[in-house]
């Protein structure tokens, strides 16, 4: 199969991969997609239609007529619902809790990730972050990572991350909320997170964002010779 230019870094929560794949792109001038937000910005459309979440096909339905778009906007990635920007809105713990129940439905999962492999396809080099990047969405990628951490370090991330945002919520309920989304995140049916068998696995416990960023761009350099032109 032909590879695309797209480096796909898949992994848990707090496994520091929104922040690393935002810096590699950035070095590397790639598009940078988080589609953690796309199904976010779903999660948050259905809360504030005060939607059923148990009626799965209203959900599937929203999500074939839901405009998400991410827009680079300087150091930050901005995200527009139906036009809207919804960047901060889709931090919320309420969207965090509910996503899971979106996540989990083949149909909408089939829509989403039309529209990643769109985005990701459109650009000359992209990349994507997530849960199935390396494993459904982009199977052909050029270049796969799947980051890992200590569940005590990941928790101390999104506690730290969710602070500095604004949200005021207590270590107990980060952690709570980091061990149900890793139950459902691993377990569901459908497009389940696990490492793709030819991704690279990078443990981030004890290493910055410049350090995991550095390593990144150093495999991917040595894998593939023509890349070198962007260095
Ligand atoms: O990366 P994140 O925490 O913003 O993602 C939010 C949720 O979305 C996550 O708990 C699982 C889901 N997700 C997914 O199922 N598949 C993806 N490719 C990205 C995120």
């Amino acid at each position: 199969m032909k590879k695309s230019g797209v480096i796909a870094i898949d992994g848990p929560a707090g496994s520091g991969k929104s922040t690393v794949a935002k810096e590699v792109a950035h070095r590397l001038g790639f598009l940078y997609i988080d589609t953690g937000a796309m199904y976010r910005a779903l999660t948050l459309k259905a809360i504030n239609k005060g939607m059923d979440f148990s009626d799965n096909e209203a959900l599937v339905e929203l999500s074939k007529n839901t405009d998400i778009e991410l827009k680079e906007s300087g150091d930050s990635l901005k995200v527009y619902l139906d036009k809207k920007d919804v960047s901060h809105k889709i931090r919320s713990m309420e969207v965090t809790t509910k996503v899971k129940l979106l996540a989990s439905l083949k149909d909408v999962r089939e829509n989403m990730v039309k529209l990643q492999r769109k985005l990701g396809s459109l650009s000359s080099g992209a990349v994507l972050e997530g849960r199935d990047i390396g494993t459904v969405v982009f199977p052909n990628a050029a270049y796969k990572f799947y980051l890992d951490a200590s569940f005590q370090t990941r928790v101390e991330r999104r506690f730290r991350e969710l602070k500095e945002k604004g949200f005021s919520i207590s270590p107990e309920e980060i952690e709570a909320d980091v061990r149900n989304r890793d139950a459902s995140d691993m377990t569901r049916k459908v497009a389940p997170l696990k490492k793709a068998e030819d991704a690279k696995v990078i443990d981030t416990t004890n290493m910055t964002v410049e350090e995991v960023a550095g390593k990144i761009l150093e495999i991917v350099k040595k894998w593939h010779t023509s890349f070198l032109a962007l260095f």
